[in-house]
């Protein structure tokens, strides 16, 4: 197979999608489609692809994968369409909004070796989960105790009916729409969530929805995390995030930095991470930098490709249990918005 011929549905997000593979070596866009035909049109005109409805892309045996940029709510039913179609499908956070439709569908989707991969969690590690992971072994850093993460970027959004003005479609809105990276994060290293409470509030936000929220996870074996998202701080940068991770015998703490208005794209793009631990009595400093392709909430468009051409889940691909690991832990954080309490995370 040459480049694979991706069909981007979803064209609000997924134009910036059409956009960053416009000189990818792995994948092209070949057709685009959106129910506002429009902008469908409008879109393909700009980046010189074609149109189709779904049902005529999943048909076209001219189309190899689709990229998929609905609305989360709804996503899987599109999903299993696309699964049974054989295409395989690249999406964006979060999968769903139900974990159960979530892992009925990803399980669909390995049952038929059809890829379905997104961006959190990613389908491998990102650099950074990989340097700790690293290190966790080679300095035997032993059981995680607790977690630190935030993001936060300068937003000042009005109310316009989509989905993120609807508290049951976008619970803890923050939360569902940039936490999510944390939460992904947060799974790989500290396992298991068993109990979740929300605070979230409104401060600056012309939606319903709120915009400053703070979830606090208890995993299983004790390990305790809280997870800070924010539209409303404006330092210069946009979605930077930051971690503080205790384990038994270390620390780990890194630092992303978002992309800045005023500085050069150098000072940005870029994951530092700091380690501080003690191995056979020794005190240990190290750090490490992985640059910004590797990040967090990357697309692994290369990852892809080749789970496409294989047919097969990657070798150490993440689990279709552990995908929606993560969305039962917006469920619960979406119960416990509504009744104020702490809520436990209950497995599809
Ligand atoms: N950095 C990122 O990875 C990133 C950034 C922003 C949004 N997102 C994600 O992208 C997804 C979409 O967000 P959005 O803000 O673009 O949503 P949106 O509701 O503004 O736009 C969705 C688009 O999909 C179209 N659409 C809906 N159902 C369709 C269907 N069945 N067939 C064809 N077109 C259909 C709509 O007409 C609309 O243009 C969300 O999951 C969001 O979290 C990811």
């Amino acid at each position: 197979m040459d480049r694979i011929r991706c069909a981007v549905v979803g064209l609000r997000f997924g134009e910036s999608i059409v956009k960053q593979l416009q000189d990818n070596a792995e994948i092209c866009v070949v057709k685009v489609c959106d129910l506002d035909r429009e902008k469908a049109d409008r879109v393909a005109a700009e980046y010189n692809c074609g149109t189709a409805s779904l049902d005529e892309l999943l048909a076209d045996p001219g189309i190899d994968a689709v990229g998929l940029y609905t609305p989360p709510v709804g996503r899987a039913a599109l999903i299993k369409r696309c699964v049974e179609s054989g295409k395989p499908v690249m999406t964006t956070k979060p999968l769903e909004r139900d974990p159960a439709a979530a892992l009925e569908v990803l399980r669909f989707a390995r049952s038929r070796g059809v890829p379905v991969h997104l961006n959190a969690p990613s389908p491998l590690p990102c650099g950074e989960l990989r340097q700790i992971d690293l290190w966790k072994q080679k300095y035997a850093l032993g059981r995680p105790v607790a977690v630190r993460w935030e993001t936060y970027v300068h937003y000042r959004e009005q109310a316009d009916g989509r989905w993120l003005d609807d508290p049951d479609q976008c619970p803890a809105a923050p939360v569902f729409r940039l936490g999510i990276y944390g939460i992904a994060e947060l799974i790989h290293l500290m396992g298991r969530p068993e109990e979740v409470q929300v605070f979230a509030s409104r401060i600056f936000t012309g939606r319903p929805t709120p915009d400053n929220a703070e979830l606090s996870i208890r995993f299983a074996g004790g390990a305790l995390g809280s997870l800070f998202a924010s539209f409303c701080v404006n330092d210069g940068h946009s979605y930077p995030s930051a971690m503080t991770v205790h384990y038994e015998s270390g620390t780990v703490k890194k630092r992303q930095y978002g992309p800045a208005f005023a500085v050069p794209k150098a000072q940005f793009d870029r994951v530092e991470l700091e380690l501080d631990c003690v191995c056979d009595g020794q005190c240990i400093h190290e750090t490490f930098t992985t640059s910004a392709e590797e990040r967090s909430g990357s697309y692994q468009w290369r990852n892809f490709a080749e789970a496409v051409r294989r047919g097969s889940p990657l070798p150490g691909e993440v689990s279709p249990e552990d995908v929606a690991l993560g969305i039962a832990v917006i469920d619960a954080m979406r119960r416990s918005e509504v009744s104020g309490r702490p809520e436990q995370v209950v497995l599809p």
